[in-house]
């Protein structure tokens, strides 16, 4: 009994640390979920400007978790905001960033040879022998990622999903070369920040990605053909199908951009398949510039 107990004390402790490299969206709400369960996070990005607009989001993120739980207590809100702002630093080189990390996650931009780079300088980095790796990639090969370190069982996917601290989901992706011990501690780490986790192979799209982006496109040329409204397609969905939300308030949320890359990463994938065939609105909107909310305009209009 002492034994397993002190072999769960071991698992259990195994992560302290945490790095997260790339401030974005998604890595700012990665680091946020991490620092209020009670991890220690460092945020890595190429510039301080990245770094202080990502506090910035944290904070705001931080103030309307506080004001839901606290409502009537502002210094009980203000305590919560410091001591999970507290539990966050920051750093522009990656290569100190990770040296005391237990579990490292990259949530940078969606291109492969960008993250393979990142991998091939993660190689030459002072790193603990029992740290574990993270990709939070929504649409590439996480084992062709790995596939670039001399530590390819240590490394996994985690598709966390926007915005990360309030969506309960991940997909635990795994790879002909990750260990066994690497997924229990993926899944201990996803456990601590209360997410359901749901396993999926190596596959392009996961499971939810590999359902909505056929989904999504469909939305778009059905648009396109004047069938329907964006808005009311829109309305449909959430009112006929019981979605949250529509396949183009979703697509605006995300960002268009990263919608048109993961479209183009399936096209590419099966070139010959109707249901991946790319979309020209959704292009249109990229090269003008309309990436959706973040923009302020996607395929509607905001105040910013
Ligand atoms: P983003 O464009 O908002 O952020 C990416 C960040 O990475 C930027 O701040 C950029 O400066 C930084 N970066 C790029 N290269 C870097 C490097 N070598 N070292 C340090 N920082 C670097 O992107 P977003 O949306 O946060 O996506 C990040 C990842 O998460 C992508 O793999 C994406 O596919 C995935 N993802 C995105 C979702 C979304 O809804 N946006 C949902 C789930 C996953």
């Amino acid at each position: 009994i002492i034994r397993s107990l002190s072999v769960r004390a071991a698992k259990t402790a195994a992560v302290n640390n945490v790095t997260v490299i790339g401030c974005g969206f998604m890595g700012s709400g990665i680091a946020q979920n991490s620092a209020q369960v009670g991890y220690h996070v460092t945020l890595v990005d190429q510039s301080e400007e990245r770094l202080n607009k990502s506090m910035n989001d944290i904070r705001e993120g931080l103030v309307a978790v506080a004001n839901k739980k606290f409502k009537t207590e502002p210094t009980r809100c203000e305590t919560f905001i410091q001591g999970v702002m507290s539990n966050i630093s920051v750093s522009t080189n990656t290569i100190d960033a990770v040296t005391n990390a237990d579990m490292i996650v990259e949530a940078i931009y969606e291109n492969m040879s960008v993250k393979k780079k990142l991998f091939t300088e993660l190689n030459n980095a002072d790193i603990k022998k029992s740290a574990v790796f993270a990709s939070n990639t929504s649409s590439l090969s996480v084992g062709e990622m790995a596939s670039v370190t001399g530590f390819p069982e240590k490394i996994g996917g985690l598709h966390f999903f926007c915005p990360v601290p309030v969506m309960k989901i991940v997909e635990l992706v795994t790879h002909n070369m990750i260990s066994q011990r690497t997924v229990d501690i993926l899944m201990e780490f996803c456990t601590k920040l209360g997410k359901e986790i749901v396993k999926c192979k190596d596959t392009p799209g996961f499971i939810v990605n590999r359902l909505m982006v056929p989904y999504m496109l469909e939305a778009c040329r059905m648009a396109e053909r004047g069938d329907a409204s964006f808005k009311d397609i829109d309305t449909a969905m959430k009112l006929g199908a019981g979605y949250k939300i529509g396949p183009f308030e979703l697509a605006d949320y995300i960002g268009l951009e990263v919608m048109e890359y993961v479209i183009n990463s399936f096209h590419d994938s099966y070139p010959s398949d109707p249901l991946f065939r790319k979309s020209d609105l959704v292009h249109k909107l990229v090269c003008d510039g309309k990436l959706g909310r973040k923009t302020g305009e996607g395929f509607y209009k905001y105040n910013k």
